[in-house]
């Protein structure tokens, strides 16, 4: 006699409620972090850009991305630094207001700018409040491990979730001598994961992993019960998030390795302004359905 069950037999799976998901789920309310824990334990990987103006955001909560980040790299990608650094915390709030006014599903994350959290965990909770209360972010983001663990713990504390940074952090660009890619060797690759332990120990919901070996960050992926975000962390991040002027083709010069650009508006843009200046310039434009009589 047999035990074998035949495959018309087996008990049917549930299927994975699809409806749940964060990208191309049927959710219209925010997403919270709540959501993010439980795409986590479905073993769901979901998309984030960043969004520094609530036109580009629409367009992104519109296409489904479920969280939006409006990061310092504002520095550079909108307000015309040469790095996140000189960023403040009046920017960053006057933008992520705007970018909370563009979308109405998107978890909304501002991002803390250098200068603003670094004091203390008082200073950061100052900070913090200030992004969540007169811009309506749903959570912040710090760079930092175990630097930053008591920043983060008083956050939580005061119901602020928290996304950690850790690998390259780009506000300490002067510290690094540029962007060099973190965790490489023994050393490096254990204060990573120390990192990694003391920001999910204080309290993050989630941690983005910038710039560190895709070996390194599948580890962190494993060992860690908060979702990683990667940036040039390899394909086993939770979640993987770009500057949205790198990935859109938006940005001037030389995009990172890890960019996968998905459109060139640079050159797209540039064509209709060239093509404007022409109907200006020639006569072609306003035609008569543009004009009024
Ligand atoms: O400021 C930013 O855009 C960021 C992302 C690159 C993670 O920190």
């Amino acid at each position: 006699m047999t035990h074998a069950v035949s495959a018309a037999q087996t008990p049917a799976q549930p299927a994975p409620d699809s409806s749940k998901a964060l990208y191309g789920g049927k959710g219209t309310r925010r997403i919270t972090v709540r959501d993010i824990a439980a795409a986590k334990e479905r073993g769901e990987k979901w998309p984030m850009l960043t969004a520094y103006d609530a036109m580009t955001a629409s367009v992104f909560d519109e296409a489904g991305i479920p969280v939006l980040l409006v990061g310092d790299s504002m520095g550079n990608c909108h307000l015309g630094y040469d790095s996140t650094v000189p960023v403040t915390l009046d920017e960053m709030t006057m933008l992520s207001a705007a970018v909370v006014r563009g979308t109405k599903r998107a978890m909304v994350i501002g991002d803390l700018p250098f200068g603003s959290y670094q004091e203390g965990p008082t200073q950061a909770l100052r900070s913090a409040t200030r992004l969540v209360k007169e811009a309506g972010v749903g959570a912040v983001k710090l760079e930092g491990g175990e630097r930053s663990a008591q920043q983060i713990e008083l956050l939580v504390q005061a119901g602020i979730p928290v996304m950690a940074h850790i690998g390259l952090t780009p506000q300490s660009v002067n510290a690094f001598g540029g962007y060099p890619v973190q965790g490489r060797g023994e050393e490096a690759a254990q204060q990573l994961l120390r990192d990694a332990k003391a920001v999910q120990g204080a309290g993050a919901f989630a941690v983005v992993l910038e710039l560190v070996p895709a070996e390194l960050a599948t580890e962190v992926t494993r060992i860690l019960h908060i979702p990683t975000v990667g940036i040039g962390a390899g394909v086993e991040c939770d979640a993987q998030v770009l500057v949205w002027t790198d990935f859109a083709g938006m940005t001037g010069g030389r995009v990172p390795r890890f960019v996968k650009q998905y459109a060139a508006l640079r050159e797209t843009l540039g064509g209709a302004a060239k093509a404007f200046a022409e109907d200006v310039v020639g006569g072609a434009y306003p035609a008569p359905e543009h004009s009024f009589h």
